[in-house]
C-alpha cells in the first residue's frame, strides 16, 4: 500500500468489529482500542484492573473477557466512561496492520457517510480497507465500503471503489437481505446471533467516527 502513508484510512469489518466498536462508543465509552492479540489484552488490564476486554474466537466471548464482539454486549450502563480494549479474529488485525497510516477511523454501515464525511476533511486520498474473513474477501465488508465511496464524489473512485459501490445500490433498499448474502453472516446466524447481522445493516444510525488519537485510542473527537 504505497499510499498508505498520506491516506485517510477507514478499516471496515462490518460483521461484526467495526459496528461493535462505533456501537462501544455511542453508549458512552471514553475510546476502544483493537488489539490483535488476547494476552496484550490481559496484560493491559493487569496493569490497569478498570479496563474492559471484550472481543472473540469463533465468533464467540473470550474466556476471562468481559463481554464478546457482540453490539448488544455493550449496553450504556456498562460503558459510560470506561475504556475497553477489544481483540477479534480479523477486524482488530486489519487495524494493525494500517497502524503506519496518518490518519485511521472505523468504518460501516451504521456510521458510512459519517466516515466519508470525516475522511474528505483529513485528506484529499481516501482508501477503505476492508477487513475480509481470514485473508479472504468477505461480502458484508465490500457491501459497507461501497455505502462509504457512494458518499465520494465520483471522479475519486477506482475500479474496486465502482465495484463495491455497484454491490451497494443492487442492495441499499435492503441492506438486510444483502448482508444476510454473505457467509459469514450465515454463520454467525446459525450461531443465534441474527440480531447482530440485522444491526449490523442499519445505514447511517451514526453520525461520528470513531477517530485513532495520538495515544492510539478510538474515539470520538
Ligand atoms: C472478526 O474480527 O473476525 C469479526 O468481527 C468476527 C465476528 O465476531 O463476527
Amino acid at each position: 500500500m504505497p499510499l498508505l502513508d498520506n491516506c485517510a484510512v477507514v478499516v471496515v469489518d462490518a460483521l461484526r468489529a467495526t459496528t461493535t466498536m462505533a456501537k462501544i462508543l455511542e453508549a458512552g465509552a471514553k475510546g476502544v482500542l483493537p488489539v490483535a492479540d488476547v494476552e496484550k489484552a490481559f496484560s493491559m488490564r493487569a496493569e490497569n484492573p478498570e479496563l474492559l476486554l471484550g472481543g472473540e474466537r469463533q465468533n464467540r466471548p473470550l474466556p476471562g473477557f468481559d463481554a464478546g464482539n457482540s453490539p448488544f454486549d455493550y449496553p450504556e450502563t456498562m460503558v459510560q466512561n470506561r475504556l475497553v480494549v477489544l481483540s477479534t479474529t480479523n477486524g482488530t488485525q486489519a487495524v494493525q496492520r494500517v497502524e503506519r497510516a496518518r490518519w485511521v477511523a472505523l468504518g460501516s454501515l451504521v456510521n458510512a457517510r459519517a466516515c466519508a464525511e470525516a475522511q474528505r476533511r483529513a485528506s484529499d486520498q481516501g482508501l477503505v480497507v476492508c477487513a475480509g474473513t481470514e485473508g479472504q474477501l468477505a461480502l458484508e465488508d465490500v457491501l459497507a465500503a461501497g455505502a462509504i465511496v457512494s458518499y465520494w464524489p465520483q471522479e475519486f473512485r477506482t475500479d474496486s471503489a465502482h465495484l463495491a459501490c455497484a454491490l451497494y445500490n443492487r442492495w441499499q433498499d435492503d441492506l438486510i437481505q444483502g448482508i444476510r448474502l454473505a457467509s459469514h453472516a450465515k454463520t454467525l446466524i446459525d450461531q443465534g446471533l441474527e440480531q447482530d447481522v440485522d444491526f449490523a445493516a442499519s445505514l447511517n444510525i451514526y453520525s461520528r467516527v470513531p477517530i485513532r488519537q495520538s495515544t492510539g485510542w478510538f474515539a470520538y473527537l
